[in-house]
């Protein structure tokens, strides 16, 4: 394994295919190992182009325009921190040997739809998960709750994330608002869903999950802490690192992850999905990429997700090991705003044992992430209390 020099002819070059948040401590993780980075996103200044060696703005699910810039920037890997990608076009990237693509191209084909990573987990691999079906239209959709799925229900579109067009569905009255919300907030207007029954977990976790090779080549799988996570409206708002698990529980969980990401193969690291009660754990689904609530770690582990991601795509190795409890919470926009600011920092940063990310996003929407609030602490009770004053001491104003 060797890493040149960046900005020289011997660079050592990675593509960051979304620039969020996420990407952009993929990047400073990069940045720090001498890897030259070029950023990828949709909108200009997205935060990892802020960090990066060279920032791009593409449709990146234009397949052409994908293609063109590759071969322009010429990385040798491609690392995907989105789903919604031309992922046709990083199976014929890496077909044609032009750069490989973390984890793989068609790991990231599978998890773009939740009918490929559902149907991989629950069919193939007989992984344990709510009942489900799939459907095209509203009458397909009623028959389908009808013939077993049953109330309450969850409608998801089969392409979208962050809990965009999703709903919980109580009763037949709900079920066409649940349709048209689906049918509008998916990514692609397909109309494609997945009804899923409702699992009445006691919590849920991430369990990340990384493939990196060891000293002799092979390919091992090493778990970090379980992070335990609260969610509104289909997206994260608190996060904390370890959730207490019995034995039997962190088992089946470790399984899962092993089986699953195993079969979607490379390197990098992964964000398994899954619910738990008691001893009973079910795999909801998989991020091939670090995960939002996965952030905690930047508090909590000696290498954190993103560096783990670094070093597991770079062949390098890695320690997944606990360095004290944690938690996350997570700090909105609250507002329609271009260039807003913030203020309550100095208040916010006197919370004992806190930190803060701010992402540095050029616009603002009430329910945009706009930055996370960080605490450590002597358990994961007192960690997330001080996440959570954290985050709220900081005062979101127009600009
Ligand atoms: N079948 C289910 N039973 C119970 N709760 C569920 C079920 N499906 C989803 N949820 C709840 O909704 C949340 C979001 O669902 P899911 O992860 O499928 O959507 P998403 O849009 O991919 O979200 P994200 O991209 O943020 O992970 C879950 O974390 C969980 O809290
Ligand atoms: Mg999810």
């Amino acid at each position: 394994m060797e890493i040149g020099t960046p900005l020289s002819p011997t660079a050592t070059r990675v593509m960051l295919l979304g620039s969020g948040e996420l990407g952009k401590e993929v990047v400073i993780a990069l940045q720090r190992l001498g890897v030259e980075v070029v950023a990828v996103d949709r909108y200009p200044d997205a935060p990892g182009h802020q960090v990066a060696h060279r920032a791009h703005v593409i449709d990146m699910a234009d397949g052409r325009a994908l293609r063109e810039l590759v071969e322009r920037e010429r990385p040798q890997l491609i690392v995907p921190e989105i789903e919604a990608i031309a992922t046709d076009t990083l199976a014929q990237i890496e077909a044609d040997g032009l750069a490989r693509v973390i984890p793989t191209a068609r790991a990231t084909q599978l998890t773009m739809n939740r009918e490929g990573i559902r149907r991989l987990a629950a069919e193939e691999l007989g992984l344990p998960t709510s009942g489900y079906a799939f459907a095209d239209s509203l009458e397909e959709l009623r028959a389908a709750i009808d013939a077993g799925i049953g109330y309450p229900c969850i409608v998801k579109p089969v392409m979208s994330s962050s809990g965009k067009g999703q709903s919980l569905v109580n009763g037949e009255a709900e079920l066409e608002t649940a349709w048209s919300c689906a049918k509008s907030g998916g990514r692609v207007d397909r109309g494609r869903v997945i009804v899923e029954a409702l699992v009445r977990f006691d919590y849920e976790i991430t369990l990340l999950t990384v493939r990196a090779p060891d000293a002799s080549g092979d390919i091992r799988t090493a778990f970090c802490a379980p992070v335990g996570h609260r969610q509104q409206q289909g997206d994260y708002v608190e996060s904390w690192q370890p959730q207490p698990m019995s034995e039997a529980a962190l088992r089946s969980a470790r399984e899962m992850a092993r089986a699953v990401t195993e079969k979607l193969g490379g390197c990098g690291l992964f964000g398994v999905e899954l619910f738990v009660a008691g001893d009973q754990v079910w795999f909801s689904e998989v991020s091939p990429r670090p995960h939002d609530t996965g952030m905690v770690t930047m508090m909590t582990q000696w290498q954190n997700e993103f560096e783990l991601h670094a070093r597991a795509i770079l062949g390098l190795p890695v320690d997944t090991s606990l360095r004290n409890p944690g938690a996350s919470a997570v700090i909105y926009g609250g507002m329609d705003a271009r260039g807003m600011r913030f203020s309550g920092i100095e208040s916010a940063l006197a919370v004992p044992g806190s930190e803060l990310r701010l992402f540095g996003k050029p616009e603002s929407f009430p329910r945009r992430r706009m930055g996370v609030a960080l605490a450590r602490g002597e358990d994961i009770d007192q960690a997330r209390q001080r996440a959570s004053e954290c985050a709220s001491r900081v005062r979101p104003l127009a600009p």
